[in-house]
C-alpha cells in the first residue's frame, strides 16, 4: 500500500486531496496546525476506507519545521510515496500597510517549507527509484499582481522551481516526478479568511470546487506532468498571459484588484 503526505490537510483543497487519495487506497499522513481537526478527519477516513492515517501537527512557518516533519516520519518508519505540498497562506492589501511578520510567515510556508520538504523527500524517493511530488502554486504565479504582490511572487517561485525541477528529475531518470498545480479561484476558506487582510470579492460562478482542483492535480501528478492548470477558463487565462508584457498584466490585475478588494473594516 502507498502512503501520501499532505500538508494543509485540515481544510480546503488539502482536505479534498485526502478524501481522493483515501478513496484510492492510500495510507495518509495528515499535516497542519490544528491537531484535533486532523484527528477527526483521520478517524473518519480510516473508518470509511480502511486505510491508516497518521496525524502530525506542524506549524510550517516555524524555523526548521520541514526538517522536524521529515525526521518525525523517518522515526516512525513512514515511507512517503506521494508528497503534496499544499499548505499556503494568502494576504491581500497594500504592501507597505501589510504586517511584515505575517508576510514573512507567508513566504516561509509558501516557499521555504515547500522547498525543504521537496528536497528531503525527493532524495528519499530517489533512493527507492519511485515517488511523486505535487507542489500547489496558483494561477497568480503567471503574472505580477498588485495588492497581492508577495503572494503572487511566492507562487511564481513555486511554479518556476517546480517546472525546472521536473526537467532535472526527468533527465536524472531516478523515478521521481514533480508537478506544479495552478488553481484559479477555488471555493475554500482562503477566499473568506479574515486573517488575509483585505477581502477579494469574487462571484461564485468564477470559482472552481476544491474537489475538482484536487482531483485534476492528483491525476496530473500521477501521470508525471510538469504543470496542471485546472479548468478551461483558467487555462485560457494562463495562455493569455504569454501574449502581454508583465507590466501590461500588472496594470490590468492592479485595476481589477483595486476595484474588488474591500478593507477588513468594509467587510460585512
Ligand atoms: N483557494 C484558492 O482560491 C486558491 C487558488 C490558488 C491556489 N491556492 C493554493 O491552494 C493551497 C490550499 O489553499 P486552500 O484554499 O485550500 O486554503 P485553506 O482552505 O485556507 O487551507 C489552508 C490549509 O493550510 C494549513 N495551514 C495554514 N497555515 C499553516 C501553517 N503555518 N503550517 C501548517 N499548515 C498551515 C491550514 O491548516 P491549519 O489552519 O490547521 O494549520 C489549512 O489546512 C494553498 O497553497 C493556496 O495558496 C488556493
Amino acid at each position: 500500500m502507498s502512503t501520501a503526505l499532505i500538508t494543509g490537510a485540515s481544510d480546503g483543497i488539502g482536505l479534498e486531496f485526502c478524501k481522493i487519495l483515501a478513496g484510492r487506497g492510500y495510507d495518509l499522513i495528515l499535516v497542519a496546525r490544528r491537531e484535533a481537526v486532523l484527528n477527526e478527519i483521520g478517524a473518519t477516513l480510516s473508518a470509511e476506507h480502511g486505510i491508516k492515517c497518521t496525524v502530525i501537527s506542524s506549524d510550517l512557518s516555524k524555523p526548521n519545521a520541514a526538517h522536524a516533519l521529515f525526521k518525525a516520519t523517518q522515526k516512525e518508519y513512514l515511507q512517503v510515496d506521494f508528497l503534496i505540498n499544499n499548505a499556503g497562506l494568502l494576504h491581500n492589501g497594500f504592501f507597505t500597510e501589510l504586517d511584515l511578520g505575517s508576510q514573512e510567515n507567508m513566504m516561509t510556508v509558501n516557499m521555504l517549507a515547500l522547498t525543504s520538504l521537496t528536497h528531503l523527500y525527493a532524495n528519499d524517493m530517489a533512493s527507492r527509484n519511485s515517488g511523486h511530488i505535487l507542489n500547489v502554486a496558483s494561477l497568480a504565479a503567471w503574472m505580477p499582481i498588485p495588492n497581492q504582490n508577495i503572494y503572487a511572487a511566492t507562487k511564481a517561485f513555486v511554479l518556476s522551481f517546480t517546472q525546472a525541477l521536473h526537467n532535472e528529475l526527468k533527465a536524472a531518470g531516478n523515478g521521481v516526478t514533480v508537478t506544479a498545480l495552478c488553481p484559479g479561484y477555488t471555493a475554500t476558506k482562503m477566499m473568506d479568511n479574515p486573517d488575509q487582510g483585505a477581502k477579494l470579492s469574487i462571484p461564485s460562478s468564477m470559482m472552481q470546487s476544491a474537489y475538482e482542483v484536487a482531483e485534476q492535480g492528483v491525476d496530473a501528478c500521477l501521470a508525471g506532468k510538469a504543470t496542471m492548470v485546472p479548468g478551461l477558463s483558467n487555462r485560457i487565462t494562463a495562455g493569455i498571459t504569454h501574449l502581454f508584457s508583465k507590466m501590461a498584466l500588472a496594470k490590468t490585475a492592479g485595476s481589477f484588484y483595486r476595484k474588488n478588494l474591500s478593507q477588513p473594516s468594509q467587510q460585512k
